[in-house]
């Protein structure tokens, strides 16, 4: 941190990871890549960071349901070696194996409530971690490090560009070792992590701190990708990206639901950061172009759950389509409520003189236009119950419920994973 600042330079450290089936058997490695990014704010009172030196390692050829040893870093510089961690693969593709335990968070952030969240989290002993989006909260600190409870209240107006505080990157990197290091984790971008810097520079600590499987799905982009656990495709959408349909992102989207066997991966589910349902008042409809853009296309080949975060509490739809009750719609859940950094979303729009007004104007971030569809009145609420659904259910993960609001018994979720039933009723 600081007026001026030079970057590292990584090629000065190697970036190797040494794997193996036992902890005193590392017998592969495999090297990568290293890199650094700036985030500058070259105006008078503002500090630039840079960062340390990020390394990106792909281990190839790795066996599935398997449990690899591993330490990382520069084995020619003495003691820049981790200590030994150690992580399972996957289960096999296909429609008879599944990950265990799918833990789901958004809004996670860097406070006493992430504890509680990262420490359930942990206890619960994952297989698989999805991040919806917003990940640490930089953008709600002055480069000097001096905090603020909102995003909108403390920025904006006598600052030259928002600022970030870039060492929280750096600190929830530390903090979440414990879950990382262990356990698969898939991340997809929220609005937080748009940090916008000099120069229109967007998503840098995002793009530089994380890996996605972009290449590998054919999305060639950090902010929608496509990956198999076992019977389950996911797709990570971009809420901050163009998801018009005749953008990038919705031509990747046909083709890769194009390319979904059903008999291999029974459950088809999506993340994305913004919810499309909601009932708060809180982003009430805020993406509701995205909806109109892709709701369709994902609802003729059978989405069956939604995952967002965004809005910060926890919020379960039945199953819907076009705010319509659906059995064949995709159930939606918002669990933005990790621990962020600002306050529990508690109105609810549809309470009396709560609903929001349209946008006054489009938002770049968010499909740059304004939403076509919103109208000053509350949408009809047919297809979120939140006297039903506003309750975790304890133990539960990924159980949808029937669209009468019925709990599916273990015997229709079992069906639910079997292929043909559900997508016959499709076009
Ligand atoms: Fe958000």
């Amino acid at each position: 941190m600081g007026g001026t600042v030079k970057p590292l330079n990584p090629g000065t450290v190697a970036s190797v990871v040494r794997y193996g089936l036992a902890a005193d058997s590392l017998v592969h490695e495999a090297t990568g890549d290293a890199l650094v990014y700036s985030q500058l704010y070259p105006f008078e009172g503002l500090q630039n960071y840079t960062s340390g030196i990020i390394h990106h390692v792909r281990l190839q050829g790795l066996e599935p349901a398997t449990k690899y040893y591993y330490q990382c870093g520069d084995p020619g510089i003495p003691g820049a070696m981790s200590a030994v961690h150690a992580f399972r693969t996957m289960p096999a593709v296909g429609p008879r194996s599944y990950p265990g335990r799918i833990a789901v968070v958004g809004d996670l952030g860097l406070t006493y409530n992430t504890t509680s969240t990262v420490d359930h989290m942990v206890s619960n002993r994952p297989d698989l971690v999805l991040l919806v989006g917003d990940v640490c909260y930089a953008n709600m600190y002055l480069t000097n490090g001096t905090g603020a409870d909102c995003y909108s209240c403390a920025f904006g107006k006598s600052t030259p560009i928002h600022e970030t505080y870039q060492p929280r990157w750096d600190y929830w990197g530390r903090y979440m070792e414990a879950v990382t290091s262990g356990t698969p984790m898939m991340v997809v971008e929220g609005n937080h992590e748009i940090e916008e810097q000099i120069g229109n520079k967007t998503f840098a600590a995002y793009r530089s701190r994380f890996a996605f499987p972009s290449t590998e799905s054919g999305s060639f982009s950090p902010f929608y990708y496509s990956f198999d656990a076992g019977g389950i495709h996911f797709i990570m959408l971009a809420a901050y990206a163009d998801y018009s349909r005749s953008g990038e992102q919705y031509r990747w989207l046909v083709k890769d639901l194009a390319k979904v066997d059903r008999a291999v991966t029974p459950w088809l589910v999506a993340g994305w950061h913004a919810p499309w349902y909601t009932t708060y008042k809180a982003h009430y409809r805020e993406v509701e172009c995205m909806r109109v853009a892709m709701e369709e296309l994902l609802y003729s080949h059978g989405l069956d759950i939604a995952f967002t975060g965004h809005v910060h509490a926890y919020e379960r739809s039945n199953r819907v389509f076009n705010y319509t009750l659906d059995p064949c719609g995709a159930v939606h859940i918002s669990v933005g409520d990790g621990g962020n950094r600002e306050k529990m979303a508690t109105t609810h729009a549809d309470e009396p003189g709560h609903c929001p007004d349209p946008r006054p104007k489009p938002n770049a971030f968010i499909g740059g236009f304004l939403p076509p569809h919103f109208t000053s009145r509350h949408a009809p609420g047919r297809g979120v119950d939140p006297a039903a659904d506003l309750q975790r259910l304890p133990g539960e993960q990924l159980r949808p419920r029937h669209p009468r609001g019925e709990e599916r018994d273990a015997r229709s979720v079992e069906m639910a994973q079997e292929p043909g039933p559900l997508r016959k009723r499709r076009r």
